[in-house]
């Protein structure tokens, strides 16, 4: 149970930000609990829910990586403690700079989003010598449920890449020589409470993994983005969202196969 000091905020000066540590601890307690029987979970810290140097440098000790979505939040990061082959790097614009400093910090994977990027990516990769591993974000034309301004996996929303496109932009990254295709990235939305729209990505997921091995495209990584909601009506009583329950239903209804890994990207659910 948390409860806010409101009795000491009278002492402060106004505007002031005020960050429960303890209940951060919890909350991470409980991602370690429930994710270290499942070697193959890797929860990546959605940066941009709390980009505040101390509570980066408390996840970063928790084991977590990071997901980031500009050069900016690599930099914080990497300086926080987050190890480079733990960070994805997801976003619709990544400038040159970006690229070049995700490259530096030997990232985990760059969530691309179009092909016109990737060959942005292979020559930026080419130019400092390295190999980019890349994973495309594919618009799953799934509903979350939740608000239409953080609904982001409708065929309708900007995000990501077509299914229909998906083998097309995976062969293209298999023709250039300086990125290296290692997965696939979604993310639905965010404030998702009902968790049932998790078993229909699911169920996506399933049905694009059968037509990449059809076509005998090996697939390393699975990552799922984030979204998982909190609970704004009752935030004493309830301040750490149900990872079990979240953890078990990917277990249950995610076909992965043998040897691949799944990331996710929680934000709100961390630090909200
Ligand atoms: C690609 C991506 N991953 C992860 C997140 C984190 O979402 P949440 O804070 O709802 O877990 C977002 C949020 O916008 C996102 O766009």
């Amino acid at each position: 149970m948390t409860h806010f000091p409101i009795q000491d905020f009278s002492k402060l000066s106004t505007p002031f930000y005020y960050y429960d540590i303890d209940c951060l601890l919890k909350t991470l307690q409980v991602i370690e609990d429930e994710t270290k029987g499942r070697p193959n979970f890797h929860v990546h810290y959605a940066v941009k829910a709390n980009a505040n140097p101390r509570i980066l440098q408390i996840i970063a000790q928790y084991g977590l990586g990071a997901d980031c979505v500009s050069g900016g939040e690599i930099l914080a990061a990497s300086e926080a403690g987050f190890v480079g082959n733990k960070i994805v790097y997801a976003g619709v614009g990544k400038s040159d700079w970006e690229i070049r400093t995700a490259l530096e910090k030997g990232i985990h994977s760059f969530n691309v989003e179009s092909l016109p990027e990737l060959d942005v990516i292979n020559q930026i990769a080419g130019e400092m010598g390295k190999c980019a591993h890349v994973a495309f974000r594919i618009n799953p034309n799934v509903d979350a449920h939740t608000h239409a301004k953080i609904t982001t996996g409708l065929n309708e929303n900007k995000f990501g890449i077509a299914m229909e496109d998906m083998v097309t932009a995976i062969r293209h990254a298999q023709e250039l020589g300086n990125v290296k295709y290692t997965g696939l990235h979604f993310h639905i939305g965010s404030q998702i409470l009902d968790l049932s729209v998790y078993v229909s990505l699911c169920n996506r997921i399933n049905e694009l993994q059968n037509i990449l091995e059809s076509e005998g495209i090996v697939t390393d990584n699975i990552n799922v983005g984030g979204g998982l909601g909190i609970d704004y009506d009752n935030p004493d009583g309830n301040p750490i969202p149900d990872f079990k329950q979240y953890f078990e239903l990917f277990e249950k209804h995610l076909q992965l196969r043998n040897g691949q890994q799944l990331h996710f990207e929680l934000g709100r659910s961390v630090v909200a």
